[in-house]
């Protein structure tokens, strides 16, 4: 857990009193890691995550939107499907991705569907992760995808998030392990 992280530290809107930056930072171990932040934001007041995982670990930010540039976080203007580096992450993380973006976003007029999307997003994901790796994702809309799915997929299923209460700000917390 990180000790020093603080919910007040975030100056952001809050759901229930809580806030599913902290949800997610807690969810990873306190060691240094080397972090991916994907569809990090656009800018600076919107890469929370990254720069709130930054204080303690090693962090690349990747947005389609976002400037490239930094050092720690170090952002990088690129799509999740076409990212490509040969460096292998501790831990791959994201913020209103799933769910948000892979439904109401990524398949408005594309030839494919949100489960194809998410299912090419998990893919990815599971080759930029070193073996163990963690992968924790806050959604606060449902995905397609199931437990099966991802187990399906190479993960171990740690946390799942509730499809049909994702009210309280956990509940929208899942988290993964590469197998
Ligand atoms: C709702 S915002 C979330 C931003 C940030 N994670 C947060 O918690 O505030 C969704 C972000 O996804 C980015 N995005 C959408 N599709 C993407 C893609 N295919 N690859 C990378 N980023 C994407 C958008 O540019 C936008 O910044």
């Amino acid at each position: 857990m990180l000790q020093s992280f603080k919910n007040s530290d975030i100056n952001f809107e809050k759901i229930d009193g809580k806030n599913p930056y902290f949800y997610v930072i807690n969810a990873l171990p306190s060691l240094r890691m080397k972090i991916l932040d994907i569809a990090c934001g656009r800018e600076h007041k919107y890469q929370i995550l990254s720069r709130e995982l930054a204080k303690h670990h090693s962090v690349t930010g990747i947005d389609i939107e976002c400037k490239s540039g930094g050092n720690n976080p170090k952002f990088i203007r690129a799509s999740v499907e076409d990212f490509e580096t040969k460096e292998k992450f501790d831990a791959v993380v994201s913020t209103y991705f799933f769910g948000y973006v892979t439904h109401d976003w990524a398949t408005y007029g594309l030839n494919h569907t949100a489960k194809d999307y998410e299912v090419r997003i998990m893919k990815k994901i599971h080759g930029l992760l070193k073996p163990d790796g963690l992968s924790v994702h806050y959604m606060n809309e449902p995905w397609t995808l199931t437990v099966s799915d991802l187990e399906s997929l190479g993960f171990v299923v740690l946390k799942f998030p509730n499809p049909v209460d994702l009210f309280r700000v956990e509940d929208g917390l899942c988290v993964l392990k590469k197998r």
